[in-house]
This record gives C-alpha cells, sequence and structure tokens, in this order.
C-alpha cells in the first residue's frame, strides 16, 4: 500500500546547475509517484517482501528496515507478521522521510510495533533480527560502508534469518548493459517523464548512487558468510536479492 502523492514534477524544467540528489522535503513530498514512475517493479517488490517476512518471522525477534523513506517495506511486512513478541525497527537519516513515515505508519492500527529512527544506518546496532530490509538503499553507500553494513547485518540476524536487498545493477556485458539502461528509460517515458527530466535526474544521481553488478553482490554475500542467496526478482537493470544467515 503506497501513500498518496503529490506527482513528481522536480526535475520537469531546465535546470542551471544540478546539484546531487537529496532525500529532502521536496523528495519526500512526491516520493510514492517518483518511486513508482522510476523503479520497474517496485510494487511487486513491496508485496513480496511481505510475503518474505511472514516466511522467515521468528518469534520474540527485530525486523529492520534500513533507508524506509516512508514506510512502505514496513507497512507490507506488518501487514503479513504474525508472531508474538515482534517489533519494527524503521531507520532513515533524512529528517523529511522520518516526519512523513511517521504519519504514514501511525494511520494504521497493529500489534506489532514500528518504532521509526532518524539515524545513519552506519552508526545503528543491528540484533536479534529474523528480517532486515535494504530496499534500495545500500546504493547510495560508499564500497567499504557497503561491506561493514552487511557485515554488521550477518552478526545482528539469527540463524535462518534473512536480508532482503533491492538495487539498482550494472551488468559487465557492455551490450547487456546497455540495453536495459535503454529499457529502463523507455519505462520512465511510457510513465511520462520528459527526456529532460530523465536526463537531469540522471545527472543529480549519478555522483551519489553507484550500482553493483550481482556478481559483487553475490561473492560479498559469501564473504561474510551468508549460507543462501539469489536474485528473486529483475525487471530490466533493477532486482532484488535474499541472502539468508
Ligand atoms: C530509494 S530510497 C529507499 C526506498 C524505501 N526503502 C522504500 O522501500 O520505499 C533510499 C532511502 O535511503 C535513505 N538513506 C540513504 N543513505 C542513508 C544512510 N546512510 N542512513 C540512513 N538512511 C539513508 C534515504 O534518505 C532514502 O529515504
Amino acid at each position: 500500500m503506497n501513500p498518496k502523492s503529490n506527482p513528481d514534477t522536480i526535475f520537469s524544467a531546465p535546470i542551471d546547475k544540478i546539484g546531487d540528489f537529496t532525500f529532502d522535503e521536496r523528495v519526500a513530498e512526491v516520493f510514492p509517484d517518483m518511486i513508482q514512475r522510476s523503479v520497474p517493479g517496485y510494487s511487486n517488490i513491496i508485496s513480496a517482501i511481505g510475503m518474505l517476512a511472514k516466511r522467515f518471522v521468528q518469534p520474540h525477534s527485530k525486523i529492520y528496515d534500513l533507508g524506509c523513506s516512508l514506510g512502505a517495506a514496513t507497512l507490507s511486512m506488518r501487514r503479513h507478521i504474525n508472531q508474538e513478541g515482534c517489533q519494527i525497527i524503521a531507520v532513515d537519516n533524512s529528517s523529511a522521510m522520518v516526519e512523513r513515515c511517521k504519519l504514514h505508519i501511525n494511520a494504521y492500527r497493529s500489534n506489532t510495533p514500528v518504532e521509526i529512527v532518524e539515524a545513519d544506518i552506519r552508526d545503528i546496532d543491528i540484533d536479534d533480527a529474523s528480517i532486515v530490509v535494504l530496499n534500495f538503499t545500500l546504493q547510495f553507500l560508499s564500497s567499504q560502508d557497503r561491506y561493514s553494513l552487511l557485515e554488521k547485518i550477518y552478526h545482528g540476524l539469527r540463524p535462518g534469518g534473512i536480508l532482503i536487498i533491492s538495487e539498482k545493477f550494472i551488468f559487465e556485458d557492455t551490450v547487456a548493459n546497455e540495453l536495459l539502461v535503454d529499457l529502463h528509460h523507455d519505462f520512465k517515458r511510457a510513465n511520462g517523464y520528459s527526456e529532460l527530466e530523465i536526463s537531469q535526474k540522471r545527472n543529480a544521481i549519478e555522483n551519489v548512487m553507484c550500482p553493483d553488478s550481482k556478481k559483487t553482490h553475490k561473492e560479498r554475500f559469501a564473504q561474510i558468510g551468508f549460507s543462501s542467496f539469489d536474485v528473486w526478482f529483475q525487471c530490466f537493470n533493477f532486482g532484488s536479492m535474499f541472502a539468508i544467515k
């Protein structure tokens, strides 16, 4: 379930000097529309996160939603969790996102409490977790920080616990990469974004978001010690993976 959103027109007019993309008030205000029209398969992924949560949640455990934005993954998991004594901890370092997230989460009643924390996910403790979600968040960290965060998650997971992680991918095969990037741009065009919006957004985001290949992700999961991992969803150059401890 996605909160109602204003239409995303952030990059619709020409911008003189395009700064780095940030998750500020303007973005938070249009975020549901932006992510729906920009990330192929987003709604399917959100629904499936709920299904995976139902399967992997353990009684009296913690569930983390890291880089929660407006709490879409948290809401999806909370609807499916039916184990006793669980708590969801939703974390984001954007105050604009956190404020709006609180409104969305508190609009629904549930037996599973949600704590919404404004913090950097690199600084928080993770412990006694059965589920950790990184839905399109890891890609905003440096490669060094990606490794340490995934290690911290691994150590904070209970045996049998799951990390669900969605990312934009790059592909080593340059022909495949070009095709999948093009198809993503077609997807954005089909959702009403203009050429100007597509190119200005790309310029704004290219310094702050650096995608990894599926091979890099899998090698890192193996190195850290996850016992089982794979891609469970892919649409163009976006996908979602699980890694089980
Ligand atoms: C693409 S959005 C994630 C979408 C969200 N998970 C969902 O499913 O709708 C990335 C989010 O990660 C947050 N973020 C990026 N780096 C972060 C960090 N170091 N600590 C905490 N949050 C971070 C941003 O503020 C933003 O809200």
